[in-house]
């Protein structure tokens, strides 16, 4: 029992706080609603109450993703470990709901490290503490930092391999090639003997897809406006909130569902600031782009991957190819 207790490896937990820059909203808000043709970026959706309300349309019944990814997950758990070997780091990208990590730590062989790298600084800080808790021997070495810009990786212990992790088809989000030049920051990042495992939402029925992004209950469509909502509390804006409408489309040429908020009347909206306040006008009609949501054949994705510098070596889907998961690998070490 004592040798037992004494090779086991001793443990660590950090928090990295890099201060991530959480962007001007103001400044984006005006920028975006000024062009000829609106637009606000989309990681403005995930402040807490749009966090909430994303955690709910994760559990809608016309949301599959959420569930359809963990189910893949669960099932391929054993020949994932079986590939990445003994001792890996595994680096999530994002890392809030440590769900999705969990399955795949439970399955690996001794993994040394969970590296979680996300903006949201308290909601990291909680569930890394709660996973080192957990984990006897597992070092838990979180990074508070927006992983879309460059950043320097914790130094970790164990030689094993770097596996990075990005669930959840987030990388959906990005245009094609952004995701290429993203993907190839983390070729750089991960370095060689590495690999990579990316969740990716396929190309399907449209009859499946557009009521995952317009749910029956409005879930999706209070996600969308809350950035409006978000406007108006934390900028004194005066949206009116039921005077927008969710729309959402799946645009089968270039695979993506399409979300915009539409203006139901004309009207104008006025964002408060210390140089005088900027009016905003709409038309009845009009149209503010908010989010991208890009789905793609496992073709085309291991095209993708491999323009970034990666080699897709292995990928699943679940029985009815809704969802994919990704291994992709760096350059031999
Ligand atoms: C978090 C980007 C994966 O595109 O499915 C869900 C966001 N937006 N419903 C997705 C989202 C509306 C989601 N991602």
């Amino acid at each position: 029992m004592l040798d037992v207790e004494c090779s086991r490896r001793p443990s660590r937990l950090e928090f990295h706080d890099l201060s991530p820059e959480l962007g001007d909203f103001r400044r984006e808000l005006v920028t975006g609603l000024s062009a000829a043709r609106k637009s606000i970026p989309c990681r403005f959706l995930y402040d807490a109450r749009g966090s909430a309300l994303f955690d709910r349309i994760c559990k809608l019944p016309e949301y599959y993703p959420t569930r359809t990814e963990l189910g893949i997950l669960r099932q391929i758990a054993p020949e994932v470990a079986e590939r990445v070997g003994p001792g890996a780091q595994m680096i999530e990208l994002g890392g809030v709901n440590s769900l999705k990590a969990r399955i795949l730590l439970d399955a690996l062989d001794e993994p040394a490290a969970y590296i979680p790298i996300d903006i949201s600084r308290d909601h990291l800080r909680a569930s890394a503490e709660a996973i080192y808790a957990e984990k006897a021997g597992l070092s838990v070495l979180a990074v508070c930092a927006d992983y879309t810009q460059p950043f320097e990786l914790p130094e970790a212990p164990g030689g094993g391999r770097r596996l990075g992790f990005f669930p959840g088809s987030t990388i959906g989000n990005l245009q094609p090639d952004e995701a290429i030049g993203f993907l190839a920051t983390w070729v750089k990042k991960l370095g060689p003997g590495a690999a990579m495992i990316v969740g990716v939402d396929l190309r399907k029925d449209p009859a499946i897809l557009e009521p995952a992004y317009d749910d029956a209950q409005g879930v999706t469509a209070d996600f969308s406006r809350n950035l409006l909502v978000r406007a108006n509390r934390e900028l004194g804006s005066d949206f009116d909130i039921d005077a927008f409408a969710h729309r959402s489309r799946y645009d089968v040429p270039s695979g993506r569902i399409v979300i915009n908020l539409e203006s139901l009347k004309a009207q104008t909206v006025t964002i408060p600031s210390d140089d005088g306040s900027i009016e905003i006008r709409f038309a009845q009609g009009e149209r503010i782009h908010t989010e991208d949501s890009y789905k793609y054949s496992l073709e085309g994705f291991k095209t993708l991957a491999s323009a970034a510098g990666f080699r897709p070596t292995a990928h699943w889907t679940d029985e009815n190819q809704l969802f994919s998961v990704h291994y992709l690998e760096t350059a031999e070490g």
